[in-house]
Order: structure tokens, then C-alpha cells, then sequence
């Protein structure tokens, strides 16, 4: 679906597996903790746990966009163009990380809530990135794949973060709690 150009750009992984390695592998940890930490259950029932698993997970969240502006730069994606849509995203997600943070530290349990479910769903948007974006730039707009790559680097974390935010937002969500709260307060 990407063309043979994009399979071309891949085979740049065989000859330099290391960053793609180790990216994958601070992903899959991602992925591995995110899906434990979101388990109402397991939060519920095991609060240490949580703690423990958070620090790993957080550690990963924020080495997940830094080894991806590095895979960005070492393999031949997209140039010089693929630089600053990953700075972007990493910066957003480095924020959103440390927000996140610091709602913790500080007992609001909903803001820990509403900033990491933001990073995650960025990070996790980056899965569309290729499998979307990639195939539908080159394929339907005939784009030149690492045009297409640079354009994808943008719209694949968005997309998390739009989704994020219509799930924050939706009736009774972490939003509309803490809305509430808030107006209790005053
Ligand atoms: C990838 C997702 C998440 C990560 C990395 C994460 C990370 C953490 C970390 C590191 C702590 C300990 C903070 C401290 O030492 O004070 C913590 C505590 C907590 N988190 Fe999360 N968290 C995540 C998702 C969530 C979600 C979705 C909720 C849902 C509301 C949540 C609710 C809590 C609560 C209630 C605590 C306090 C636990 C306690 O000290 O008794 N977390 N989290």
C-alpha cells in the first residue's frame, strides 16, 4: 500500500537494527504497563502496584518520543522534514507526562487522570501513523513517501490526542468530574 519506496526506507532497519530495537522495546514496556495502569481492578484492589508499575511506565513514556525523534533522525524517513513534528509531539507528551506528575505528588487524582491519559493516547497514536497515514498519503494522493512520512509524523499522535480528549469529555468523564468538583469548591 506505501509503495516499494517505503519498503526500501524499511530495509535501512537491517542495516542499523539497534535504535529501532531499542525503541521497539521501550514501546512494548509502554504498552505492557499503560494497559495495567488503566485496569481499574488492579488500581482498585493494588494501589502499590500501581505506584511501582507507574514508575516504570513513566520512565518509558518518556524514553518512548525520545528514542522516536532519535529513530526519525537515524533512519531515512523523512529528512530533515520528520525533525520537527517528532520535537513537537515529544514535547507534548514530555509535558503532559510531567503534569501528570505532579497531579499525583499531589493527590489530584482526576488531573493525574485527565494529563496521562492525554500522553498516553499520544503516544499510542503514533501505531497510526504508519499503518494509516503511510499507506492513504502514498496511495490515494500519490505522495512521495517520505513527503507522506513527514505528513504522517503530524497527523498520528493528533489523532491520539483528539481521541483523548473525546473521551475526557465525554458525560460523567474526568472533565465533567472535575468541572464539578471545582464549581463545589467555589
Ligand atoms: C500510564 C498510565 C499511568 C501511569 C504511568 C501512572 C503512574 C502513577 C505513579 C508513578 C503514581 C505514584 C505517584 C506518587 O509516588 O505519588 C501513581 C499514583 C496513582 N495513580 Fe496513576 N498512573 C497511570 C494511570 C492512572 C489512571 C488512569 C488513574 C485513574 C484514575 C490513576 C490513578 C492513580 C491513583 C489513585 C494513584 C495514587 C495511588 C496511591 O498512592 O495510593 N493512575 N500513578
Amino acid at each position: 500500500m506505501s509503495g516499494r519506496a517505503f519498503l526500501d526506507m524499511l530495509r535501512a532497519f537491517d542495516r542499523n537494527p539497534l535504535m529501532i530495537r531499542i525503541h521497539a522495546c521501550v514501546g512494548i514496556t509502554f504498552v505492557a504497563c499503560a494497559a495495567l495502569q488503566f485496569w481499574p481492578g488492579l488500581r482498585r484492589r493494588h494501589r502499590t502496584a500501581h505506584r511501582r508499575i507507574g514508575y516504570v511506565a513513566f520512565v518509558s513514556l518518556i524514553c518512548l518520543p525520545a528514542t522516536g525523534l532519535a529513530c526519525a533522525i537515524v533512519y531515512p524517513f523523512a529528512g530533515p522534514a520528520g525533525i520537527p513534528p517528532n520535537v513537537f509531539w515529544l514535547t507534548c507528551i514530555l509535558t503532559c507526562a510531567a503534569y501528570s506528575w505532579r497531579a499525583a505528588r499531589r493527590n489530584d487524582f482526576l488531573g493525574h487522570e485527565i494529563w496521562i491519559t492525554r500522553a498516553t493516547a499520544m503516544s499510542m497514536g503514533a501505531v497510526s501513523l504508519f499503518t494509516l497515514y503511510e499507506s492513504a498519503f502514498v496511495h490515494w494522493l500519490h505522495l512521495d513517501p517520505h513527503v507522506a512520512t513527514a505528513a504522517a509524523f503530524w497527523c498520528g499522535q493528533a489523532d491520539g490526542l483528539l481521541a483523548a480528549q473525546l473521551w475526557l469529555s465525554r458525560k460523567d468523564g474526568p472533565l465533567a468530574r472535575r468541572r464539578a468538583a471545582r464549581a463545589t469548591a467555589r
